[in-house]
This record gives structure tokens, C-alpha cells and sequence, in this order.
């Protein structure tokens, strides 16, 4: 099949090729999948750059997320599922198989029923984004009647996390830095949507609440005083992300607001809580409240040019258009 893989960490130029290898083979309690889209996440490029290495085990195809078709099916799995439209998580995780290939072998949980009103495009674009703004938004109790501020709610998290904190009823405030983010984040639903940059955004946020009761936070060393201007004791700020070196905490200040700040890494959540996750987002897709973020399209063989647009901030997902 044909497949990018890379054999050592570098620049996406310098490592990434387009080859044949064999087409994997689905063991016991996998699936085979014919990969219609591969999405590419920030941690994709960061692992492939060293930047957060991982171990590679003679060769890696990239990519966590996609979808496509089960096309085969291992011991112990259900023959019902060939030809079922899927979305793959987490797919090249401690596994070659990422999903920048013709074809991935995944476990069968990681391979989760599309339904048919969602595009594969769609599809692809869940996995990580989605399963980290559950876990952010939902790991402290439910959020019916709540608030929540998302950070970044253009960002692929920030995106989904806005989209299914509305879905279970809680009120939105998003933060954006451009007009055209802004769009992004009121067409997923926030309710109220400040440009962080501007002066004053604090206080727009605080004329509509007071406090909010969740922060998904894309970036806790610029936006803590942001955070704590709007806690309360009852406030949790998961923090998924950090760009910078590690920030110093004012702890006193922290302890003053009686805060709860959350930490969360995808690779290390319980996995009765990823799969906790994988069935909200999967009712979430099943009641239409999930939508695409504007998508741009690269053939397999760009796959270095996709990760880089990634690298530089693109707004929207970036795919890998496969099968
Ligand atoms: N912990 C985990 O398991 C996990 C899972 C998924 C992603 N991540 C990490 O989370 C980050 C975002 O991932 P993504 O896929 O959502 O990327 P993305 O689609 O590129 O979105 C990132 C968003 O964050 C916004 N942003 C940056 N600094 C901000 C700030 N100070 N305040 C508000 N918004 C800010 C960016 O817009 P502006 O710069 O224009 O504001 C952008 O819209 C990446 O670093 C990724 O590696 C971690």
C-alpha cells in the first residue's frame, strides 16, 4: 500500500516519504480500515519534529485521526462491522499504523460507527480535538446550566469544546484574536465571543458573567489572569496545552480564587474515561451537533506541506485526502 512514513525525527521535508509497504493485517480484537482522510494535529508534527518524541519502532506512519471504511476485521471482532463508515482515534499511538496510508489497523474501539448524516471529512476531524475538549469540559461533572469559557474558540479543541458544552446546555464564552476566528467561534454557537487582544476583554466577558464555572484553556501562561478574573471556588481550568516554557504559577493568587486547575494530556486520560468520551461525542454526532471547521485538502504525497501548515497555524483542519 501507499503509505508516508518516517524512520527518525526531523523537518517534514528531510523525513517524511512516500513509499510501499505492506498492507497491515488486523489481529485479534482489530479492524482494518480503507482510510478515506487522514487529519493532522499539532502533536502529529511535534512527535514526527522531536519536539515531544516518541519511540519509533523500525518506521511510523503519522497521523492520530481519520476515517474511511472497515475493509477487514481480526479474530474476535464482529464481521457486521466490514464496510461500516468509521472514525479512527489515536491511531498511531505506541502503534506504526498511523492513518497517513491507504490502509490502518487499529484496536476496534478506536474505530467508531460515522453516522451516515456526517461527511468522512467530518469524521476525520474528531479524534483528538474532540476526545481532549470532552475531557476538559466533562472530567468535574456535567454542565447543564453552567458556564464555560473556551480559549482559542477557532482552534480545532476550541472548536469542538464550544460545540458540545452547548450540546449539554452550558452558556459559552469563546476568545478569538481575528474577525474571521470570531465567525468560527459564533457559527459553533458561543454565546458571546471577545477578542482577547483587544483592551478591555475582561471586562466584556465580565459584563455578561461573573464567573464561569469551566475554562478550556488553550494557553495558561498568557490567559491566567483572565481566568482567575472570572473564578469562582467552584471554577476548574483544564489546561491542555502549552507552547511556551512552563509558566511560573502564581500559586498565592491560585489558592486566593480557590481555583481547581486540571491538567490534561490525551495519551495518559483512564481509558474508561476515553471511552466515556467516545460515546458522548459519538451521541453528539448522532443529534447533529458537531460541524466541520473549513477544511484544506492535501494529496498523500504533500504530506510534509499539510503537517507544516499545521506547524504555521492554519485555520481550519488540515487533511490528507486518501482513498
Ligand atoms: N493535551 C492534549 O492532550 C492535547 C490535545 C489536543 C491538542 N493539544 C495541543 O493544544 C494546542 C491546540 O491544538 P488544536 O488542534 O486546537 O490547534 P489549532 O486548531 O491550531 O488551534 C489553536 C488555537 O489556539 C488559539 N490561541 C493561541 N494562543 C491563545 C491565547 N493566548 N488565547 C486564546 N487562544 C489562543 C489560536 O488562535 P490565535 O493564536 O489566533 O489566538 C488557535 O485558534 C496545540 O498546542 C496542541 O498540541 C493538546
Amino acid at each position: 500500500m501507499r503509505a508516508v512514513i518516517y524512520e527518525r525525527e526531523g523537518p517534514a521535508s528531510e523525513v517524511l516519504r512516500v513509499t510501499e509497504i505492506p498492507r497491515p493485517e488486523p489481529g485479534p480484537g482489530e479492524v482494518r480500515v480503507r482510510v478515506s482522510f487522514s487529519a493532522v494535529n499539532p502533536t502529529d508534527w511535534k512527535s514526527r519534529s522531536g519536539a515531544t518524541a516518541r519511540r519509533i519502532d523500525q518506521f511510523q506512519v503519522p497521523h492520530h485521526d481519520g476515517s474511511g471504511v472497515i475493509d477487514a476485521v481480526g479474530e474476535g471482532v464482529d464481521e457486521g462491522r466490514i464496510g461500516q463508515r468509521v472514525w479512527l482515534w489515536m491511531a498511531a499511538a505506541g502503534r506504526p499504523w498511523g492513518t497517513a496510508a491507504q490502509w490502518s489497523v487499529v484496536p476496534e474501539w478506536q474505530a467508531v460507527p460515522l453516522p451516515d448524516r456526517c461527511s468522512l471529512e467530518l469524521g476525520a476531524s474528531l479524534g483528538v480535538p474532540a476526545l481532549t475538549a470532552h475531557r476538559c469540559l466533562f472530567a468535574d461533572g456535567d454542565l447543564e446550566g453552567r458556564t464555560v469559557l473556551v480559549a482559542g474558540g477557532a482552534g480545532a479543541v476550541g472548536h469542538f469544546a464550544i460545540e458540545l458544552a452547548r450540546h449539554r446546555g452550558a452558556r459559552v464564552v469563546a476568545t478569538v484574536s481575528t474577525p474571521e476566528k470570531a465567525d468560527l467561534a459564533r457559527r459553533a454557537g458561543a454565546d458571546l465571543v471577545v477578542n482577547y487582544r483587544e483592551e478591555g476583554a475582561l471586562e466584556r466577558i465580565r459584563a455578561f458573567t461573573d464567573t464561569v464555572d469551566r475554562v478550556v484553556e488553550v494557553n495558561l501562561a498568557a490567559n491566567l489572569t483572565m481566568d482567575l478574573g472570572l473564578a469562582s471556588p467552584e471554577t476548574v481550568v483544564s489546561v491542555y496545552a502549552i507552547d511556551t516554557p512552563d509558566p511560573v504559577l502564581p500559586v498565592r493568587a491560585c489558592m486566593a480564587a480557590n481555583v481547581t486547575l486540571r491538567f490534561v494530556l490525551l495519551y495518559g486520560v483512564p481509558p474508561a474515561e476515553l471511552h466515556r468520551g467516545v460515546l458522548e461525542v459519538g451521541r453528539a454526532l448522532e443529534a447533529g451537533a458537531l460541524t466541520e471547521l473549513p477544511v484544506h485538502r492535501f494529496p498523500l504525497d504533500q504530506c510534509a506541506a499539510a503537517q507544516d501548515a499545521v506547524q504555521a497555524g492554519a485555520v481550519g483542519k488540515v487533511l490528507l485526502e486518501i482513498g
